[in-house]
């Protein structure tokens, strides 16, 4: 008999459903700023003006020489394969420059370059968490931590970040959300979608707790260079004996305007290196060379772009802070890193963002709900100042208007 299917009528809904998937595929949602931003191109398209303030990227170009590095690297022929963990060069650069900015420990060895810093918090996840293991993750934060927990069939337990206490982690309220079960630790700093940075203090309080309870940590650092106070964020990583249970996850999308380079990396474990390496083989094989040779160019050439662009991402801040005090019924934390805020809107008289979120949206503002980033994000919106400086002052003259309407109909 042949093996060849005979494809005789296209799948209708009806049959799809005698094809069912793993249970697992409706474990993995989305992202709710993807809806938002597609509910603003939307409008977009219709002829609307809209000033994007949900978006987590960059507005800056890639630095010059970055971006001629890559094309010098297509022209030389770095077409091919390379090694799964990445060119033995940026492996080694990485190793020199995780040592340099935050005193971690690493040999080029556990070094594994990536398609962006994402795939690492898959990857960990994938290697470490089996079905029933509680996994601990800030709320609110990166959505992406949750979905891929719920994916493998972990637990995610929301480690509660307050506006009041600056969206610090509590190390009391850490301690008593771990259990038996707990077999990962997920830290952001700086923070998505927060700006919150954790002190070295901090980080010893945290450290011991997960030694205490033979934790492993994933420690995403990827806003590692964008921080507004005098000295860089400190890592856990760095402390003793955490090199050894810490994965550390950095990147190039956000300090070198990279996000669509797709790079980024994991400092692992040694323990952890080769089933990572293991699933890149059967995944992407690996990160294209030219974009490593574009990577490599980032961390050992000029690095005045990224103090130009943390300048500025400071300036906008401090305006956006300025706008939003005028605003009656909003109040802000003042963020020490990233380029996000959380502005607190339950000043206004709501509970649910979302209605305001659509309000703002039609006045031709886009921002998101606090909630796309956990349940602790209500009465939160998130906001991100990656956009030029009129945008921004635009957008939160919208933002002003429309809040004033707000209140004008609600109360
Ligand atoms: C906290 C956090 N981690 C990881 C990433 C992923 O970065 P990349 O684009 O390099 O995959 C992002 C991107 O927005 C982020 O905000």
């Amino acid at each position: 008999m042949s093996t060849k299917a005979k494809v005789t009528r296209p799948l209708t809904s009806e049959r799809a459903g005698l094809l069912p998937l793993a249970a697992r595929a409706s474990r993995i949602p989305g992202e709710g700023a993807i809806e938002t931003l597609s509910r603003a191109q939307a409008l977009e398209t219709r002829g609307r003006d809209i000033i994007h303030l949900e978006i987590g990227e960059p507005d800056f170009p890639t630095p010059a020489h970055i971006v001629e590095a890559g094309i010098a690297a297509i022209r030389a022929g770095r077409t091919r394969y390379g090694p799964a963990p990445g060119s033995p060069a940026l492996r080694t650069a990485i190793a020199a420059h995780v040592a340099a900015t935050r005193g971690i420990p690493a040999g080029p060895e556990q070094v594994v370059i990536t398609p962006g810093g994402k795939p690492v918090i898959f990857f960990s996840i994938l290697a470490l968490v089996e079905a029933g293991d509680e996994v601990i993750i800030p709320n609110p934060g990166f959505p992406a931590y949750a979905a891929t927990v719920q994916f493998v069939g972990g637990v995610p337990v929301s480690l509660p970040l307050r506006a009041q206490n600056d969206f610090r982690v509590e190390p009391e309220t850490l301690r008593r959300l771990v259990s038996e079960r707990t077999k990962l630790l997920i830290l952001n700093s700086p923070a998505n979608p927060t700006g919150g940075v954790l002190s070295q203090a901090e980080l010893e309080a945290i450290a011991e707790i997960a030694l205490a309870h033979n934790l492993w940590v994933l420690s995403d650092e990827i806003y590692s260079q964008l921080y507004y106070g005098h000295t860089p964020p400190p890592s856990i990583a760095a402390l003793p004996e955490m090199a050894g249970r810490t994965v550390l996850l950095d990147g190039f999308s956000k300090t070198y305007a990279m996000t669509g380079w797709r790079l980024g990396y994991g400092v692992f474990p040694s323990l952890l290196v080769q089933p990572v390496v293991n699933m890149i083989i059967n995944g992407h094989t690996c990160v294209p060379l030219f974009v490593q040779e574009a990577g490599l160019a980032a961390l050992q050439g000029p690095q005045e772009a990224v103090t130009k662009m943390r300048a500025e991402y400071r300036a906008r801040r401090d305006l956006v802070i300025d706008h939003l005090q005028g605003i009656p019924g909003i109040s802000v934390t003042t963020p020490a890193g990233a380029f996000y805020m959380m502005p607190k809107i339950s000043g206004l008289g709501m509970t649910n963002a979302r209605p305001f979120v659509n309000m703002l949206l039609e006045a031709g503002v886009a921002v998101l709900p606090g909630t796309d980033f956990g349940s602790y994000g209500e009465g939160y919106l998130r906001l991100s100042y990656a956009a030029a400086r009129e945008k921004l002052v635009e957008g939160l003259r919208r933002m002003r208007l429309a809040s004033e309407r707000w209140q004008q109909t609600n109360t």
